[in-house]
């Protein structure tokens, strides 16, 4: 495995269980850093004092432009958040969660105290597929999700406060792909949003352990190469759009997340339900493509939540059949743990 993908090699086998708590707390991030973020920012830190793991925000990798109210960095928390607390109930901890333990203006988004104590598992257990799933860009096959499958995956966010809507008829699948298609135009047509993507996005052949490689869009080694210059100098827009909207089209089914408060602890917790969704899909064999420009835009979002009825769309969700893809680079644990 390339070391830019070694932080997907982890054995549950390797689990330090002789070892000291801080070595067992350590592993338990392991899957931790393995949770999607947009663009694979990976915008945290994390900590281990005592039996007490802190998550971090990392404010140099926000995206002022792209993403103002750092939305998406703490939808990415919450399923770092749900990766660890999976792999915690699986290796018998108990724990103690709190949310933006320092006021909501606080650098850390959560504190997890862990004991020896294993208590009723809070989450479906979904640990095995913590290293199998993976945002996938193909267009999906025509075939239909399972009406089982697809309430499966609604029941994973069906909470007071949160909702997944999933849109099966061509009509509303034609809504959101012309919502979409807007998106991408003001944000690839906008100088300023497009450098700060295009920052994030790296040839195939790169080590770097962050950002978007050009394998997870379909691109050749060679167009990967020029595609980080081609895409921060011109306006693709209109191609890029075409392509998703097709995709967005021809897919079973597309569904949106929404809550009904838009504040950091709601991202948050729309981040665990949505990881724990993620994870679901996972195993069901279900694909996930994501897209926040939608929401990033205030007058889409509007559209977005009058169609649906809904309060505060959070993400734009692509879904159906398609053969796995590529995982995308991570930093190891030890690069994102500080003192
Ligand atoms: C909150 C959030 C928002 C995202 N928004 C987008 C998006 O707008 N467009 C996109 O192509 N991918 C988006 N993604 C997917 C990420 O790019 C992807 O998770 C990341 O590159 C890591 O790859 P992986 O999911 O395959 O592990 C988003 C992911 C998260 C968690």
């Amino acid at each position: 495995m390339s070391n830019k993908l070694a932080a997907w090699d982890v054995q549950e086998a390797d689990f330090p269980s002789t070892g000291t708590l801080f070595d067992q707390l350590k592993f338990l991030l392991r899957y931790a850093v393995l949770a999607p973020s947009g663009p694979n920012t990976q915008p945290w830190k994390l900590s281990i004092k005592d039996n007490e793991v802190s998550l971090i925000a990392d404010f140099a990798r926000s995206l002022p432009s792209l993403d103002p109210t750092n939305r998406t960095m703490y939808l990415s928390h919450g399923c770092l958040l749900a990766n660890i607390l999976i792999a915690a109930e699986h290796f018998g901890f108990g724990y103690d969660v709190k949310c933006l333990p320092d006021g909501p203006s606080g650098n850390r988004s959560a504190s997890i105290k862990f004991n020896k104590m294993a208590s009723e598992p809070r989450f479906p257990n979904l640990f095995q597929e913590i290293t199998k799933r993976h945002t996938n860009r193909k267009p999906y096959e025509s075939r239909a999700i399972e009406a089982e499958k697809l309430e499966k995956l609604k029941s994973c966010v069906d909470r007071q406060g949160f909702r997944l809507d999933i849109i099966t008829d061509d009509e509303g699948k034609n809504t959101m792909a012309d919502i979409l298609a807007r998106s991408q135009k003001i944000q690839l047509g906008n100088k300023e949003m497009r450098k700060e993507l295009a920052n994030w996005i790296r040839p195939n052949t790169s080590n770097a352990k962050d950002g978007l490689p050009g394998y997870s869009f379909g691109y050749s080694d060679f167009e990967s190469y020029l595609g980080k210059f081609i895409f921060g100098t011109f306006d693709m827009s209109s191609s890029r759009a075409r392509v998703e909207t097709a995709n967005m089209i021809a897919a079973p089914a597309v569904a949106i997340l929404s809550t009904d408060s838009d504040d950091r602890l709601t991202w948050i917790k729309a981040g665990i339900l949505f990881e724990t969704l993620f994870l679901k899909a996972t195993g069901l064999n279900v694909m996930f493509d994501l897209f926040s420009q939608p929401v990033a835009i205030p007058e889409l979002r509007q559209e977005m939540s009058q169609r649906l009825n809904a309060k505060y769309p959070q993400l734009l969700i692509r879904m159906g059949y398609a053969q796995p893809s590529k995982h995308t680079p991570r930093r190891l644990v030890e690069e994102v743990l500080i003192p």
